[in-house]
């Protein structure tokens, strides 16, 4: 366990070889035994194999190219549809149709994929996943006909490798490890770890003179002000995809 985790590699280009049936039917077995609140296993997930479905996907997820290479794309969803259906056929009080039903199933549904990404990478598949899942969400819950109280979470693309990438770098855990009580991090303190990373992305992006040009064109000079640039996470997108998935989760009786 320790040496696959700590070999994660998020896997981008993918050999056409697909996953035999079995193994993917293990994996998913294997996703069966995460912890779920109350033990509702209050997920689902899609997998995804046809061609002509990938191609759908790779237009909704923004054109991610892994998506047609990897034999499989898993979509795990928030359901606490199945949930309501077995409170409904004895009659009983109905619940879960409100954010915290959201938010308990999101939490079962990242669980299980994660136990499911990290079977996969133990016996040698690549898994990344897509955060685009939430930018998508109006779209995929159209695709696969979800029904309401079914929202998608996150989705992962599987297959085998066909690149091996360095490890990327991770922040000093001390950062993410509080004992006690939240400790925040003085100015000197926020420059001073985030530097190598800086240096590292900065000299990432300006490697290449096309993109180097761009971002001298759009003001951009250093990796943060990439981070909130219209290339990666901007305000104005975050305020469009907020507003959308509020509207998509009023839509799918999964607000308040
Ligand atoms: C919730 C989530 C969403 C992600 N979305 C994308 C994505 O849409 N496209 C992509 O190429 N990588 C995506 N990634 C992969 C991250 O970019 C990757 O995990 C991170 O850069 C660290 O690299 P590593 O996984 O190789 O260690 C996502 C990862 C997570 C956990």
């Amino acid at each position: 366990m320790f040496e696959v985790a700590n070999n994660h590699r998020s896997i981008r280009s993918y050999r056409s070889d697909p996953i035999d049936g079995a193994l993917l039917s293990d994996l998913l077995h294997t996703g069966l035994r995460s912890s779920s609140s109350g033990n509702m296993q209050t997920w689902s997930v899609i997998v995804t194999r046809d061609t002509a479905a990938k191609r759908q996907l790779f237009q909704a997820h923004r054109k991610q190219q892994m998506i047609l290479e990897a034999p499989v794309v898993l979509t795990f969803c928030a359901d606490v549809f199945r949930m309501r259906e077995w409170i409904r056929v004895h009659d009983s009080k109905q619940s879960f149709d409100d954010l915290l039903g959201f938010l308990t199933g999101a939490v079962d549904a990242v669980i299980a994929a994660q136990t499911i990404c990290l079977a996969a990478e133990s016996v040698g598949l690549g898994i990344c996943y897509m955060g685009t899942t939430w930018w998508a969400a109006d779209r995929l819950i159209e695709l696969f006909e979800l029904p309401k109280h079914v929202f998608p979470v996150t989705s992962v693309v599987m297959g085998y490798p066909a690149e091996s990438p360095k490890l990327r770098d991770r922040l000093p855990l001390e950062l993410l490890v509080h004992h006690e009580r939240y400790r925040r991090l003085s100015d000197a303190e926020l420059r001073e770890y985030h530097s190598e990373r800086e240096r590292n992305a900065w000299a990432r992006y300006t490697a290449i003179a096309s993109i180097r040009e761009q971002l001298e064109r759009d003001g951009i000079r250093r990796i943060t002000d990439y981070y909130t640039s219209k290339y990666k996470y901007s305000k104005a997108l975050h305020t469009e995809v907020s507003e959308m998935l509020i509207k998509t989760l009023q839509a799918q009786g999964l607000w308040l």
